[in-house]
């Protein structure tokens, strides 16, 4: 049902705002159908447009972000050793290749949007999919905004503050401007937002070429002291090595998003499987050769302390030209930033327009079409994630989160092929993948409480818990107090937004 649509009283703007199909060009399958359906009989649909470079472009853009530039220290620390490390990245490059193609049947069997709310929803029915709406939105999507700012902070203010340590408050002053930054851009104009986007895809290209040509040059050079010393060190530490994923998995998270866009990819059967088995090895490979380069001039013990591993290796190889590392590390973690608040709001909409979350949220501004109470939601929350905010803890309430959702949707996947064996799948994975990815999820999400129970994981088991709070009234019994919406018309003459017109099926 849809719940938004009406029970907005008194609204002053009562024509339907329409999304821009622009989103679709940042991984968004799908706006159109979200906000479309109104304009005369043609009814508007997705094109498509997408081949497999495109598909691939799209992969290899959302995954590299801040991760290859923030992560490494935390592989190596909780590993113990370089060998072990390495394995990881190519651990969590196969985990990611084997948990896109499970999502590749999802995505080409089910094609209604929403990604994981869809799947959710059909296999296990409404609360697991609210539940799923309500973290991704309250957790998961605000706190990848705040590590991948910090990490922005981080970077620039080592230009800013060069060679000595910044105090810690500035790379925190700075991730929340910049967060304040991205709502503003993403608040004023779809357009503009898809321009940061692609301008800025270059710039992390140019980071990890250069990073890899430079250390393939270093160990040419014979510089490969660091790299000797293998497997010395390992640690047996069975469950603490689950959180060396959770480094190395938040680098390569985004392998997910082409799955949002599978009705806008030509020939999908063909092509969303061949595009995953393209992007991410290419994905692997470069960080792989990265963390490789990084040793070439610095050792674990070096790579753990520094804040910002790639101006150290700047400092080291390129020496007088080193700014432009840090310069590129920023504009490509700004765009991943932009990026992720953008398709932060597509669920948004999908959840709010099945009454699942504030009618406010699923609304648009009525002439700029931009997704006004979602951003502002998103970012306030993001902001509040920094003030504490230490990265690596921050990652470690993430993937908890994340994870926990990844796994329940494997379990989705076979759920759905014994209970509706029947239904259309152009593309089928093998049984065993979903099954060893939803064992290796349970691992994932099990193992770090038991190494080191922290209180991100309580945050994120409370969150769960606010979320059913608020289930059983207000979804559950439709409770719907009259001060609702008189909140809601208020804030819509705030902001000037109106619902986006949708048929429900
Ligand atoms: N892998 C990215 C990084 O290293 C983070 C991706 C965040 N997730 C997303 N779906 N946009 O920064």
């Amino acid at each position: 049902g849809s719940a938004n649509q009406e029970d907005a009283n008194g609204l002053t703007h009562r024509h339907p705002a329409r999304l821009p199909s622009t989103s679709s060009q940042l991984g968004l399958a799908t706006s159109d159908q979200l906000a479309a359906a109104g304009d005369g009989p043609e009814k508007v649909e997705l094109k498509k447009t997408m081949g497999l470079v495109s598909g691939i472009a799209l992969i290899v853009g959302t995954m590299i972000g801040s991760g290859i530039f923030i992560s490494p220290g935390g592989v190596i620390s909780s590993t113990g050793s370089i060998g072990l490390a390495l394995v990881v990245w190519a651990g969590c490059g196969i985990l990611a290749i084997l948990g896109s193609l499970c999502y590749a049947e999802l995505g080409t069997a089910l094609t209604k949007s929403g990604g994981e709310y869809a799947y959710l929803y059909e296999a296990f029915g409404p609360i697991p999919a609210y539940l799923f709406a309500w973290l991704s939105v309250a957790v998961i999507k605000t706190s990848s905004l705040s590590i991948i700012m910090l990490a922005f902070g981080q970077y620039l203010s080592v230009v800013i503050y060069d060679g000595c340590g910044p105090p810690s408050s500035i790379p925190k002053m700075i991730a929340a401007a910049a967060i304040l930054v991205i709502m503003g851009i993403n608040c004023y104009s779809v357009k503009l937002a898809t321009r940061v986007q692609n301008f800025f895809a270059f710039a992390k290209l140019a980071a990890i070429g250069l990073i890899i040509v430079g250390g393939i040059v270093k160990l040419i050079q014979g510089n490969i002291q660091h790299l000797g010393n293998g497997f010395e060190g390992t640690s047996n530490n069975v469950a603490g090595i689950a959180l060396a994923f959770y480094d190395g998995l938040w680098a390569y998270d985004g392998w997910n998003n082409l799955n949002y866009a599978t009705e806008e990819l030509q020939n999908p059967t063909v092509n969303l499987p061949r595009a995953i088995l393209i992007g991410l090895p290419l994905v692997m490979i470069c960080y792989i050769l990265v963390n490789i380069s990084y040793l070439s001039v610095m050792s674990a013990a070096e790579i753990i302390a520094s804040p910002a591993v790639a101006v150290t290796w700047a400092d080291r190889v390129i020496g007088p030209a080193a700014i432009i590392i840090p310069i590129s590390v920023a504009m490509s973690t700004f765009g991943a930033a932009n990026g992720t608040a953008f398709t932060g709001g597509r669920l948004c909409f999908v959840a709010a327009r099945e009454g699942h979350l504030m009618s406010i949220l699923s609304m648009v501004h009525v002439k700029k079409y931009t997704p006004l109470p979602s951003m502002i939601f998103t970012a306030c929350i993001a902001i509040l994630m920094i003030i504490p905010g230490d990265i690596s803890a921050l990652i470690d309430f993430f993937s908890f989160t994340a994870w926990l959702f990844y796994g329940a949707t494997f379990a989705a996947l076979l759920v759905l092929r014994f209970r509706q064996p029947d239904l259309p799948r152009p593309y089928k994975v093998p049984i065993v993948i979903p099954i060893f990815m939803l064992l290796a999820s349970l691992y994932l999400v099990i193992a770090p409480i038991v190494d080191s129970p922290k209180l991100e994981y309580l945050y994120a088991t409370l969150f769960i818990l606010a979320g059913l709070i608020f289930y059983v009234p207000f979804i559950h019994f439709k409770i719907h107090p009259k001060f609702i919406d008189k909140i809601t018309t208020a804030l819509q003459l705030l902001m000037e937004v109106s619902p986006t017109e949708y048929e429900p099926d």
